[in-house]
């Protein structure tokens, strides 16, 4: 993207996400889930969303399905789709940090270099990349949504783990294997990290 002063284009500044975060008693964060379709993003998602709602914390989710529903409906699955998916997610991500919310973001996001961009977007303080490892195979036996079986017909083109590949993270924050771990232990994991991340010191 071009510079923005090419563009007769003046950013203006508004206040400092500092002052949203003490106003909301909390820092702001971004969760990203990322794993294979059934790995379990939108279930951790749910909650997590919930735990943290009980403790009081000011937080979202972001969705791949619901994103794709609405502001991202003109995007496929093609690399550059899924690029641009993401790109525009974590733009979105990054306004609601700076309005301090704590973000959590259900995203395949198969490629390493999608999910730096994202990181990058986002600023690496407030990035926190959370990789549900739960193998194929455990995804595939699952299955929730009938996707595996509709990519092994030949339905689904470029499907993640099935015709499209999935580059594992290598340094993600925490690695959560759902197939071993129940829902609760990675909630409970998850909330040990984001407290860690979020709580403003004293
Ligand atoms: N520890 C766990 N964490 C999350 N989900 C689990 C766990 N153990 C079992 N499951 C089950 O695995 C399935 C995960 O499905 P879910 O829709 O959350 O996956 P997803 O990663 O959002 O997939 P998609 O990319 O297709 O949206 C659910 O049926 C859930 O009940
Ligand atoms: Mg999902």
């Amino acid at each position: 993207m071009s510079d923005p002063a090419e563009r007769n284009l003046t950013p203006e500044a508004y206040a400092a996400q500092a002052q949203r975060e003490r106003v909301l008693g909390q820092r702001a964060a971004t969760v990203w889930l990322t794993g294979l379709s059934g790995a379990g993003k939108t279930t951790i998602a749910r909650a997590l969303e919930q735990a943290l709602l009980h403790e009081g914390r000011a937080c979202t989710v972001l969705d791949g399905d619901n994103l794709r529903a609405g502001l991202n409906a003109d995007l496929g699955f093609s690399a550059a789709e899924r690029a641009e998916n993401l790109r525009r997610v974590s733009h979105v991500a990054s306004l609601m940090n700076d309005a301090g919310l704590i973000v959590i973001a259900a995203f395949i996001a198969p490629l390493r270099a999608a999910r730096e961009a994202a990181r990058a977007v986002v600023g690496a303080e407030r990035f926190v990349e959370v990789y549900l490892s739960a193998p194929v195979e455990a995804c595939r036996e699952r299955d929730p949504k009938g996707l595996y079986a509709r990519a092994d017909a030949g339905e689904l083109p470029e499907f993640t783990g099935v015709s499209a590949p999935y580059e594992a993270p290598e340094a993600a924050e925490l690695v959560l294997d759902t197939s071993v771990l129940g829902l609760g232990e990675c909630v409970a994991r998850l909330l040990r990290v984001l407290e860690a991340r979020v709580a403003i010191p004293e």
